[in-house]
């Protein structure tokens, strides 16, 4: 029975030194720690920050804290302040807009690297490649002149028909903080702030804009924060981008409890707080409840809030000037810090290069999840085969740019179909067919931006004579690739989905082109969940591939062709059905005015596991080439305190015939709790490189810390003494070992 608690100590981040290296260590002496180092925000020129403020007129400071342009806040020249210049985003360093409106700035220099989008990261769920992307995208920031980078988004998936789901990372809070951290400490390694959005509970594009998002607190401590605090209190991030929506009551840029009782004073961040563009409606509230600059669409830009607005505010004393010099050194922190100011040797960093693109390889590579693989149709036997059908609109279509969120132009992105043709043989002939053609229904799309209470409508009818040319290039060729899924234009910002189904017609293609030639696979390309259900009954071979990056269509044939191994897992549940996934089932999406998160705490996996509803592919899941063995779990003890670090260690065996990666995942049960738990929730993870034939010894160290709840009322972090059961496997429906621990 549990009946005494143990209170842990709320950790703030404030430490003495301005870097350090991430360190875990266990009882027994082992050590596990980041190798990347995070860098504090420094007070090091507050002295020269504040001479600078008492040079400055009203106006001048007031310029400070509101665009100048689309992309930039101002600067004060005559005292050598420059300019902020701020650059989207996920999928790498956007082309240049124009400063006053959305236009292209219509520049043939601004071409960058296509990174896979952030769904991709987290579907390789390798920590060292969220860096890589970070240190890499912030590198081509700098390449730029840019000083932040609006990214990461790390919103949590909520529901599948989430339009910017492959701009997310994942549906678990555990998962999504251990890839922000290094993700934000790459980008800001190179004089770049991360922008880390949308603070917060922003997990629908439908009425963004007005939504008043309702949840408990338990459910937004555990779920929708910790990646955000990790953000703050572990990588350190430099800047937070407030979002479009209200969180009980208030919105998100003018929220006092969001801002400043969390934000700042739990968390100590120190950073500026960016608004999300055109998120900010109010002036003096903004400021006082945490809002540092806004930014925003088109509109003169001194009628924006905290601008001509602003100065009649302290001009009739509405607001007092220190309140407005706070704001303003806040700003100044940050632009020394990324060295844009005081004469600091800056990152001068480089962009569109090979290393990079290679970059966007190596994470395309470690992404793509192989999801059915019957009678091994996978890697691809190519003896006596002379011709392949390469089918789909999708096999050409490209994703850099797309849709209303932002893009990249970039000088390279690989298609599926060319990186077939770099990478097989040229004695096997590709006879490609388009198959189904991107259409939508005109009268109810809307212009883009303007079908968030629709989503995209598809014209889900085949054009005959695509069909009937995907159906000889079936039966002419040994076997076909049916490249399927969605695109950039169908899943978008600004537009939720409006179901599960595929578009364009593409299920009833699958099925006629199986029909002519059984030795078909299908390959996926989407950033979300889809319903193949029926289509991964049918076909020995599934694939799921991401809006990959400059290189998708090289990593995706390297894996096709067995050259790479995949050990992509899943981040987020498939669901057989929408009604099974949990904001469905509850009937809580996507609300009206305002939404409320019915399933609490039972967000994803945690939902399906706790209720017993079986996914169509589990949280975690993903194929390999080779099989994995787990063995010999144990603890070093068998109870612990709730300070202690639990070394979690267990044998993986590469049983197959090549060598492989696999995603060792840990989750907790504690099935004794007092309170309501998820039937179990994932707490730590590695993935590792196991040759044909070998073992590798693995250790995971677990902070006890990590199995706390959030005690909503007495606001705190606790761990429940009791009986925990670890369990260790490869999705979170494929649990191979489990042992039990004490805490006391
Ligand atoms: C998006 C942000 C983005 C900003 C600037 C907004 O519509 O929500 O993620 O950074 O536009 O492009």
């Amino acid at each position: 029975m549990k009946n005494k608690i143990i209170v842990l100590s709320v950790i703030m981040a404030f430490v003495a030194f301005t870097s350090c290296k991430k360190e875990v260590s266990s009882n027994s002496g082992k050590v596990q720690t980041e190798t990347y180092e995070r860098k504090e925000l420094s007070s090091e020129f507050d002295t020269t920050i504040d001479s600078l403020i008492a040079q400055m007129t009203i106006e001048e400071k007031i310029g400070m804290l509101h665009g100048n342009s689309m992309f930039t806040s101002g600067g004060v020249e005559r005292l050598g302040i420059p300019e902020l210049k701020m650059v989207d985003g996920p999928l790498g360093i956007r082309e240049e807009i124009s400063r006053n409106s959305w236009a292209s700035a219509g520049l043939d220099y601004d071409f960058a690297t296509y990174y896979p989008a952030a769904g991709s990261v987290a579907a390789t769920w390798n920590p060292e490649l969220s860096y890589t992307f970070g240190n890499s995208v912030g590198q081509e920031a700098r390449a730029r002149g840019k000083d932040m980078l609006l990214s990461p988004a790390i919103n949590i998936v909520r529901t599948p028909l989430g339009g910017r789901t492959y701009e997310y990372f994942t549906e678990d809070p555990f998962l999504n903080k251990k890839l922000a951290v290094p993700f934000i400490v790459g980008v800001q390694d190179n004089d770049v702030m991360a922008c880390v959005k949308h603070f917060a509970a922003n997990n629908q594009e439908t009425n963004r804009g007005t939504v008043d998002v309702l949840m408990d607190e338990r459910t937004l401590r555990e779920i929708y924060l910790p990646a955000f605090k990790a953000a703050v209190t572990e990588a350190h991030a430099y800047a937070i981008m407030g979002a479009y929506n209200k969180f009980r009551g208030e919105y998100l840029c003018e929220n006092d409890y969001m801002l400043n009782k969390v934000l700042r004073d739990e968390w100590g961040f120190k950073g500026v707080v960016v608004s999300d563009w055109a998120a900010v409606h109010s002036t003096v509230k903004s400021l006082e409840n945490g809002l540092d600059i806004e930014m925003g669409t088109p509109k003169p830009f001194n009628e924006f809030f905290l601008a001509d607005k602003l100065i009649l505010a302290a001009k009739e004393g509405k607001i007092s000037e220190n309140e407005i010099d706070k704001h303003v050194k806040r700003i100044l922190r940050v632009l020394f810090q990324v060295k844009a100011m005081g004469d600091q040797d800056r990152v001068k960093g480089s962009i569109a290069t090979e290393a990079h693109y290679q970059d966007a390889y190596k994470i395309a590579a470690e992404a793509i999840v192989l999801l059915k693989n019957d009678n091994n149709a996978l890697p691809l036997k190519l003896d006596g085969v002379k011709s392949i059908a390469v089918i789909g609109n999708n096999a050409t279509k490209k994703n850099a740019l797309g849709g209303f969120g932002a893009g990249v132009k970039t000088k390279r992105e690989v298609t599926p179909l060319e990186g077939l043709k770099n990478r097989l043989p040229e004695s096997i002939k590709i006879n490609y067919a388009e198959g189904y053609l991107e259409r939508y229904d005109e009268k109810n799309k809307g212009k883009l931006g303007d079908i968030t209470l629709n989503g995209p409508l598809s014209i889900d009818q085949l054009d005959p004579a695509k069909l009937q040319e995907a159906i000889e290039a079936a039966k002419n060729s040994d076997m076909a690739i049916v490249f399927a899924g969605s695109n950039r234009d169908y899943e978008t910002e600004a537009s939720d989905r409006r179901n599960l189904k595929l578009p364009f017609g593409q299920e009833e293609l699958i099925k006629r082109v199986l029909e002519v030639n059984a030795r078909t696979i299908v390959v996926i390309i989407a950033g979300a969940p889809f319903d193949i259900e029926e289509i991964g009954e049918k076909t020995d071979a599934l694939v799921w591939s991401w809006f990959n990056g400059s290189e998708g269509g090289n990593a995706l044939a390297d894996v096709l062709l067995g050259k790479v191994n995949p050990s992509g897992k899943l981040p987020w549940t498939m669901p057989k059905k929408l009604e099974d996934s949990p904001a469905h089932a509850t009937n809580s999406f996507p609300g009206d005015e305002t939404v409320t998160y019915s399933e609490g705490i039972l967000v994803g996996y945690r939902w399906f596991d706790t209720k017993n509803i079986e996914p169509l592919y589990p949280f975690g899941y993903g194929l390999s080439y080779t099989n994995f063995e787990f063995s010999d779990l144990k603890t070093d003890r068998e109870s612990y305190n709730a300070t202690d670090v639990i070394e979690v260690t267990f044998t993986l065996k590469n049983s197959g015939a090549v060598d492989g990666k696999e995603v060792t995942q840990l989750y907790i049960s504690d099935p004794e709790s007092q309170v309501e738990k998820a039937a179990q929730e994932l707490k730590g993870f590695k993935k590792v490189f196991v040759k044909s034939g070998a073992s590798e010894n693995v250790t995971i160290l677990l902070p006890a810390k990590e199995l706390a709840y959030y005690d909503e009322v007495n606001k705190e972090w606790l761990v429940e003494p009791g009986i925990y059961n670890i369990k260790i496997g490869n999705s979170s429906r494929a649990i191979k070992a489990e042992v039990s621990i004490t805490l006391n």
